[in-house]
């Protein structure tokens, strides 16, 4: 067997009097695709934004590649490989396709000019490479369908050659054809051996492309299960009824 890429052990957090993590574990191995499921609030993307070090965990720990890290900001998990896609995925309106994707690095020539033929032609390059249909790399961005948004979105992320990749509700908002390309976008990355985790209110999406499900239920565990070994009704009951794994140890106790 080998060894998870990510593992997030004993998480806690809290904001104010609110205990959106309490004691929760995850692991993810190469190239899986898990699924992160549960009702609003249950702490699904305060986990995940922990582990991109968006937030600072109360207590817990994180190995990645199973080094220790403390992550102060995405710009430090990025350096070891993980992109997150948020649910308010965050671009420029303003600036067109490419250079929304390569924003923050944009590729000079002699070290002064953007080189703006080489930015689209990368631009034009990655999004083909993922099969996302926009048009024009040269479109401004606010110009484009929020599904299309979107996969400039995923195209900025995937374009950092990440070993992990985190989708905050990804098909909330998108069409049956649109949901059907991300889906073989994350089927393709998967090939890829890229290890992916899935945040999605959708099961049917969920069983489609993933290999196990982790499911949250007011901050804490509540199960897990191999999608091959399970149905999507056994992972809503756990949702609605499920009990916490730390509840369960302590009654054992
Ligand atoms: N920045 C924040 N400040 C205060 N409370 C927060 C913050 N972020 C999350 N919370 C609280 O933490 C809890 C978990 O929220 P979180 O957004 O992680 O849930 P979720 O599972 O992603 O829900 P949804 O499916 O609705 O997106 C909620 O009670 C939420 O109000
Ligand atoms: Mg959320």
């Amino acid at each position: 067997m080998n060894a998870p890429i990510v593992e997030m052990r004993g998480i806690d957090k809290s904001f104010g009097p609110v205990r959106a993590l309490v004691n929760v574990n995850l692991r993810l191995m190469p190239g899986e695709v898990l699924g992160l499921v549960g009702d609003n609030s249950a702490g699904k993307s305060t986990l995940m934004k922990i582990l991109t070090g968006a937030y600072q965990r109360d207590s817990g720990e994180i190995f990645i590649d199973g080094k220790t890290v403390h992550f102060k900001s995405p710009h430090e998990s990025r350096d070891l490989g993980i992109e997150m896609i948020y649910q308010d995925f965050a671009l420029c309106g303003n600036l067109d396709v490419g250079q929304n994707i390569f924003l923050g690095r944009w590729p000079k020539r002699f070290g002064l000019f953007v080189d703006r033929a080489k930015m689209h032609h990368d631009a034009r390059e990655i999004l083909d490479r993922l099969k996302v249909d926009v048009n024009s790399v040269y479109q401004k961005v606010e110009s484009l369908s929020g599904g299309r948004q979107q996969s400039v979105a995923i195209a900025r992320a995937i374009s950092f050659d990440p070993k992990v990749v985190i989708f905050d509700e990804p098909t909330a908002n998108l069409s049956v054809t649109a949901t059907k390309r991300l889906l073989e976008t994350i089927a393709e990355l998967k090939r890829h051996n890229v290890a992916q985790i899935i945040i999605s209110h959708r099961m049917n999406d969920i069983f489609e492309v993933g290999d196990r499900v982790m499911v949250l239920k007011r901050g804490r565990n509540v199960g897990e299960r191999l999608i091959a070994e399970t149905t999507e009704k056994e992972v809503l009951e756990l949702i609605v009824s499920g009990v916490p794994e730390t509840a369960a140890t302590e009654l054992v106790a």
